[in-house]
């Protein structure tokens, strides 16, 4: 970790570190919450079962409910692991879960599923900093008054493998890791069929904002392929409706394009002459970029990383590249400290009680950042593609999207953000790019851009005093923003 203030997520690609463990920490955050409740229900009538559905035998899974780790929170939440396609025993591959019950009539409420970000960050953490009912302090767990589950069932997952408590074989791309989240839905279904028609929506932050295209891709194909009778055998459709974005990095080229823009001359993130020395190299990254785009080998996006992140970086000063309202330089031994949310995560996933309730196997431990998962990713050159042209199917097929944004945000600074979003070809082109940016009508600083009926098929909106992390900046703002997103309900 360098001096000079923790790196933004996409920053810790050192090229020459691959096959190595990196020697810095990446930061993005993700969140997917997902839902499970354990009474098994019978499937609503007309539910066709075909014999090759799993059953609940059929695959590894050790889900029990959790009680008394989170003070004084009396929801239901249910927690485990799932066995995902090829685990054995031998050669584990298992996804940890943590789901909360909705607290208002649990069996039919929308269900939201929450991942973290990175590449390699538990998915725990957006869950613990405002979504879930127990947030994580430096006492502990405590009650969270601006939980998302009074409405929604909340479905943290610790995604991909190898983060969070999730353990065994890795893979290295967003989109098969996307695949590995649909099995695990599938059987999710499988012990919880009571949900398995819920209103499905997904959330993620930062490189959650590739995630989350990614799965939500795989879902929307795997329905088709359902509904023409060739879906995976036993694979049920899933009625996912709407997706949830916060400060994502998701289009390489919109970031690099915008990013000195914010951290030069926007803000003075970075000091005069390490701006002009950055600007030379931009013309060189955003080539790169186009050239992965063009031609999408490994060695063209990982030339494409060689020539753009670490070269968009410089000395902070102390501003701290994820909330530029803070000032913070990390002590040189506990390069946490200026997040200190993840050593309150260790802290509280080492406790042997906490692990008992979430029925952690002995010799599994948490890895809020997994560095391997990290430079797995990167060295497969997940980061430069064309993520965003993931929306434009899903947005013209009717599922909704949303970004909620964090204005003081130098990781993934809402230029960049905006401008894919206006340059998207969907069918809400055109209105969404002369659409007024509504302010909010209470104290809360914020302006929602929404295009369609209710809160939009597609709907942007600035949140001006938060940084990379909304929730936890604006919690009760991030509460209203989520229920009336998917209630679908006009914003004023
Ligand atoms: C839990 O509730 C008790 C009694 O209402 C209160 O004294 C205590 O501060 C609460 N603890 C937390 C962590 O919220
Ligand atoms: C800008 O910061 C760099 C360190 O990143 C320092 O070497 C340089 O002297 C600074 N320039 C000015 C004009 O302050
Ligand atoms: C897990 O943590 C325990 C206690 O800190 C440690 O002894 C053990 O080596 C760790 N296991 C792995 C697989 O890292
Ligand atoms: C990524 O994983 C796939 C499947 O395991 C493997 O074939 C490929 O070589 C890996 N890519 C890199 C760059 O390691
Ligand atoms: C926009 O969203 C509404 C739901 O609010 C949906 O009925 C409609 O089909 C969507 N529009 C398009 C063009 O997909």
């Amino acid at each position: 970790m360098k001096p000079d203030g923790v790196q933004p997520p996409l920053s810790a690609f050192d090229p020459e570190s691959l096959g190595r463990r990196p020697r810095r920490s990446p930061l993005v955050l993700l969140s997917v919450i997902l839902f499970a409740s354990i009474t098994f229900v019978a499937y609503p009538a007309g539910f066709s079962i075909r014999a090759s559905r799993p059953s609940p035998g059929s695959f590894y899974h050790n889900v029990r409910k959790p009680v008394g780790i989170c003070a004084n929170v009396s929801s239901v939440s249910h927690a485990g692991h799932i066995g995902l396609k090829g685990d054995t025993n031998s050669a584990p591959k298992r996804s940890f879960f943590w789901y909360f019950e909705a607290e208002e009539n649990p069996t039919d409420a929308p269900i939201i599923l929450t991942m973290g970000g990175g590449p390699g960050t538990t998915g725990l953490m957006n869950t613990l900093n405002g979504q879930s009912p127990c947030l994580a302090s430096e006492n502990g767990l405590i009650a969270n008054p601006n939980r998302w589950t009074e409405k929604h069932n909340l479905i943290a997952l610790d995604h991909p493998i190898g983060v969070g408590f999730s353990y065994g074989s890795h893979v290295n791309s967003s989109r098969a890791a996307a695949y590995d989240v649909y099995d695990f839905l599938q059987k999710f279904f499988v012990l919880f069929p009571q949900l398995a028609r819920n209103k499905f929506i997904i959330s993620g932050g930062s490189y959650g904002g590739v995630y989350v295209p990614n799965i939500a891709t795989v879902i929307y194909e795997q329905n088709l392929l359902i509904k023409s009778g060739k879906g995976q055998p036993g694979a049920l459709p899933i009625d996912l409706d709407a997706l949830i974005i916060s400060n994502p990095f998701t289009s390489p080229v919109a970031h690099f394009r915008w990013v000195l823009q914010y951290r030069c001359q926007e803000h003075h993130v970075y000091n005069a002459t390490d701006c002009e020395r950055l600007y030379s190299y931009l013309p060189e990254c955003l080539d790169g970029i186009e050239t992965a785009f063009q031609h999408p080998t490994v060695a063209n996006r990982i030339l494409a990383s060689k020539l753009c992140f670490n070269r968009m970086i410089a000395d902070t000063h102390g501003i701290v590249h994820e909330d530029i309202r803070r000032t913070c330089v990390p002590d040189s031994d506990s390069p946490e400290s200026c997040h200190p949310n993840f050593g309150w995560m260790r802290k509280i996933f080492a406790d042997e009680h906490v692990r008992q309730e979430l029925g952690i196997p002995d010799g599994v431990n948490f890895t809020g950042l997994n560095m391997e998962v990290n430079a797995e990713f990167l060295g497969a050159g997940d980061l430069i593609q064309p993520h965003h042209l993931l929306y434009s199917p899903l947005l013209a097929s009717g599922i909704r999207l949303l970004h909620y944004i964090g204005m003081q945000d130098a990781n993934c600074p809402w230029p960049g953000i905006f401008s894919f979003l206006k340059l998207l070809e969907t069918p809400f082109q055109g209105e969404f790019v002369s659409a007024p940016d509504v302010p909010w009508p209470t104290k809360d600083v914020a302006t929602v851009r929404a295009v369609g009926p209710g809160a939009g098929n597609m709907t942007f909106i600035l949140v001006a005093e938060a940084g990379h992390f909304t929730v936890g900046d604006q919690p009760a703002l991030a509460k209203k923003i989520v229920e009336t997103w998917v209630a679908n309900l006009p914003w004023f």
